[in-house]
């Protein structure tokens, strides 16, 4: 049993460790350490709260904790990079739901009954507000899990008036609200189980609203809805760190959010509302020109003979686990003098930073590792640029079709360069599920295939 005091102390001291680790998480070089610094807290965080006064039942929680890490261990050890958001998601789902339950918990609780005055008012504020934003965070994350799954359509379900819909539950949950916190003892349990169920309807309704190529942006505004939902928790509970590492997490996750807009060209407020980008499921263009195919030798050649290089990742470079082959690629291109650079686009993947983490597990080298912005202007100039399961984030269509879906996104502007080769299995849509009419481009040659296996088969040649 450790005191009040110490217990402060080593709240502090995790709350730093957790900044730190946010800290280095900001880049490849210090990712490492800031997970090992996030590792270290939530050790010293675990232990000072069950060490604390006034906790009993040690066996339960220690079962728990065995049962979870198990769980946790399995879970991590099996998941694909690529399933990796979905795991997000369903996590985010947790906090979600333990945000509710800590919130009924508390408001059962007969020791909570004695408050009053202003801080049984402030008490009943806290689970309300708490069961709110974990119902949402905890249906929404389930349905964010299934459209990046595919059990899901990714189409946005949309449907008129839905805004004045849910303008109205949102001013029913407000008058539930007053009513909730009127009441004595647990009477208000009825409003709060019906402000839950409203919740929870919301929470799915504003996610199935949302488009494929948006998704993005909802993972990162699901991340910090979780963060908000447990520092409501923390609240309830009491408890100092939690409430401080929920803020840190909502906080966090709402800046990303914001650049993620920023790089979707979206605005910020009609994310918060849901339901952005439904105008149109598809675009009305069709596509001309026709498609050229090059061969694995024909590829081989064109790099042989280019000064500059740029290639884009995509999606398919991780379901393909082609980031191996392509290092060995780019390190013989560089032996023979070439300009060899990598552009990474914002949402490129399924994951933020989704092929910065690719790549430097293949330990290619971070300074030829470009974002968007700066090899834009670059591609003009550029020989050659290989597009690696990639669609979305080439798209043309994003700055020529404003009927098209992704209409506004910025993109990487690959047609500008000399020649254009894009490597995929098929002429079939990406996440957006929008033609891409870079695909019929005269500067435009397809390499049908998996990735890793035609990049093999490029190495060859190049050797
Ligand atoms: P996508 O637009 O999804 O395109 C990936 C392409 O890779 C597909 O068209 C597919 O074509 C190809 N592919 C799949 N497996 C392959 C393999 N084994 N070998 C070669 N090619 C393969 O990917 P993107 O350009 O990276 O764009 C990302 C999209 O995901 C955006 O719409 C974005 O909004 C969305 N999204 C992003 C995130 C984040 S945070 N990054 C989160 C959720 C959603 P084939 O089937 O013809 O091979």
């Amino acid at each position: 049993m450790i005191s009040q005091q110490i217990q402060t102390a080593a709240y502090l001291f995790a709350s730093i460790l957790f900044i730190l680790s946010l800290g280095g998480l900001s880049s490849q070089e210090s990712a490492k350490r800031g997970v090992f610094f996030g590792i270290v807290g939530m050790i010293i965080a675990i232990l000072s709260t069950m060490l604390g006064e006034g906790v009993q039942g040690y066996v339960y929680i220690i079962v728990a904790i065995a049962i979870a890490s198990a769980i946790g261990i399995i879970v991590a050890r099996k998941v694909e990079m690529t399933s990796m958001p979905q795991l997000v998601a369903i996590l985010h789902s947790f906090v979600g739901l333990a945000a509710v339950l800590v919130g009924f918990g508390s408001y059962l609780d007969p020791e909570t009954h004695t408050l009053v005055g202003a801080e049984h008012s402030i008490h009943l504020v806290e689970v309300y507000i708490g069961v709110f934003i974990g119902a949402i965070t905890f249906t929404g994350s389930i349905i964010a899990w299934g459209k990046l799954q595919g059990t899901i359509a990714s189409k946005p379900l949309a449907y008129k008036g839905r805004h004045a819909v849910n303008l109205t539950l949102m001013l029913v949950v407000l008058v539930l609200g007053v009513m909730f916190a009127m009441k004595p003892g647990i009477e208000g349990i009825t409003e709060l189980y019906i402000m839950t169920a409203i919740a929870a309807f919301i929470g799915v309704m504003l996610v199935m609203a949302i488009g494929g190529a948006d998704m993005p942006v909802v993972v990162s505004m699901l991340n910090s809805y979780s963060g908000w939902a447990a520092s409501a928790a923390g609240f309830m509970l009491g408890n100092d760190l939690l409430i401080v590492t929920g803020a840190l997490v909502g906080s966090s996750g709402a800046i990303l959010s914001i650049i993620m807009c920023d790089a979707m060209n979206r605005s910020f407020l009609s994310v918060i509302f849901g339901g952005f980008g439904e105008s149109s499921s598809g675009s009305s263009v069709a596509m001309e020109g026709e498609v050229t195919a090059a061969t694995h030798e024909e590829v081989a050649a064109m790099l042989k003979e280019a000064r500059s290089v740029v290639i884009v990742p995509g999606y398919g470079m991780a379901v393909a686990k082609a980031q191996y082959p392509i290092r060995d690629m780019v390190e013989m291109l560089r032996k023979a003098g070439k300009n060899v650079r990598f552009a990474i686009h914002p949402v490129a993947g399924r994951l933020p930073g989704h092929m910065n983490v690719l790549l430097a597990e293949a330990n290619v080298p971070y300074d030829i590792v470009m974002e968007m912005d700066e090899i834009n202007p670059d591609l003009p100039s550029t020989d050659v640029v290989m597009v690696i399961g990639a669609n979305d984030i080439v798209n043309p269509g994003a700055q020529e079709d404003a009927s098209s879906p992704i209409y506004g996104m910025p993109v990487i502007e690959v047609w500008k360069s000399e020649k254009v080769i894009v490597m995929k299995r098929s002429m079939a849509a990406g996440y957006a599920g929008v033609e891409n009419p870079l695909f019929y481009k005269d500067n435009t040659d397809m390499l049908y295939g998996d990735a890793k296996d035609s990049v093999d088969k490029i190495n060859a040649f190049l050797k």
